[in-house]
């Protein structure tokens, strides 16, 4: 048995967890930083990476007590290394830099998007590439091909926001308060998704690539234009509207992926694969397209170190090392080494 430590500080959760062969979690620590960047509306980069700092020592130890081990346990220490803030991702780096030398242990560099994308390995056990991978968070919206535990292929992108990021800014908009994604979420079971027509833009002559950037400013148009009008505004209608337009392209492109390049089986990654309508469509859609379909449990989905462990595991398989010059790379892409 191969018991990997990951390590997880892009953003603003302190994660660490032990995961045994890529797929067994035998802990998942996570201390969640949102109350403190609540104050704030969103993220304060310098205060996560001090939050970090206080947090990070306790949650590894925490991960190694749940999981019933000790150090001589540990065969790999993998963290996270990027995409993310440049401040969180060098207190997790520096840390298990430390530790990897301190304890004469492997160290394995993560990529956080190929972490949101192992996730799945920790939720189904049985789930093996190729299959299309619908990747959607604060930071990034991408469909990426699966070609095996450690090759990816971009087949599609956002060219302006991410999907996440659309959720956080009409939730900002309406009222709700950061995070905005499981708010809107909420509310939107509340709405009808059919009240107001917002547009389900696709980019140029690629089929695969998003933008939302033109779904949420007709949010905001559309609640500006009530205000001047004096019009009340049913927030609810707005979140399910809002939600529905996104949910339509996110699915659709990636499900016409998945059968353009003749893979049998579309999985979800990322915080918004959270998204409760999300998860509903991409089944019903799949499932009526002929083909299967995957998730990772609600705790995968948003940032965690099982996920970390899991990527790290099958990167530590492939032989691959990092050694103590491992620095953060804030933007760092899929399938970069
Ligand atoms: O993966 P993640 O935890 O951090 C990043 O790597 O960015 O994703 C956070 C994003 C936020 O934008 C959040 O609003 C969104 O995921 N999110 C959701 C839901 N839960 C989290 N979006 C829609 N519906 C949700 N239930
Ligand atoms: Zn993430």
């Amino acid at each position: 048995m191969t018991r990997i430590l990951g390590i997880e500080t892009s953003c603003d959760e302190t994660a660490a967890s032990v995961v045994a062969d890529g797929r067994e979690v035998l802990s998942n620590v996570i201390y969640t930083q949102i109350p403190t960047h609540t104050l704030y509306g969103g993220v304060v980069p310098e205060i996560a990476s001090r939050e970090h700092v206080l947090k990070i020592n306790q949650v590894i130890k925490k991960a190694l007590t749940d999981a019933e081990l000790t150090w001589e346990d540990i065969d790999a220490i993998a963290v996270t290394y990027g995409p993310g803030l440049v401040g969180p991702l060098l207190i997790g780096v520096s840390t298990a830099k430390a530790l990897a030398y301190a304890k004469n242990i492997p160290l394995v560099g993560v990529n956080h998007i190929e972490g949101h994308i192992s996730a799945n390995y920790l939720s189904d056990k049985e789930l093996t590439p190729p299959y299309m991978c619908l990747v959607a968070s604060g930071g990034h919206s991408h469909i990426v091909r699966v070609d095996d535990y450690d090759r990816f292929t971009i087949i599609g992108r956002t060219h302006d926001d991410a999907a996440g990021e659309a959720f956080d800014k009409v939730a900002r908009a309406i009222g709700l308060g950061y995070p905005g994604g499981p708010k809107v979420d909420k509310l939107a079971r509340e709405g009808n998704p059919q009240a107001i027509e917002f547009p389900r833009a696709s980019v140029g002559d690629s089929p695969y690539d998003f933008s939302f950037s033109g779904i949420k400013s007709s949010v905001l148009n559309y609640l500006n234009g009530a205000e001047m009008k004096g019009l009340e505004i049913n927030k609810a209608d707005v979140a399910a509207s809002f939600q529905q337009a996104v949910i339509d392209v996110l699915a659709d492109h990636t499900i016409k992926a998945a059968l353009d390049f003749g893979l049998k089986t579309v999985s979800l990654a990322g915080g918004v694969a959270a998204n409760s309508l999300l998860r509903d469509t991409m089944k019903e859609r799949a499932e009526a397209a002929g083909l299967s379909f995957r998730c990772p449990e609600l705790i995968y989905c948003t940032d965690n170190g099982a996920m970390i462990a899991s990527a790290g595991y099958y990167e530590f398989m492939a032989g691959r090392r990092a050694d103590l010059y491992l620095n953060a790379v804030p933007n760092l892409k899929i399938g970069e080494r």
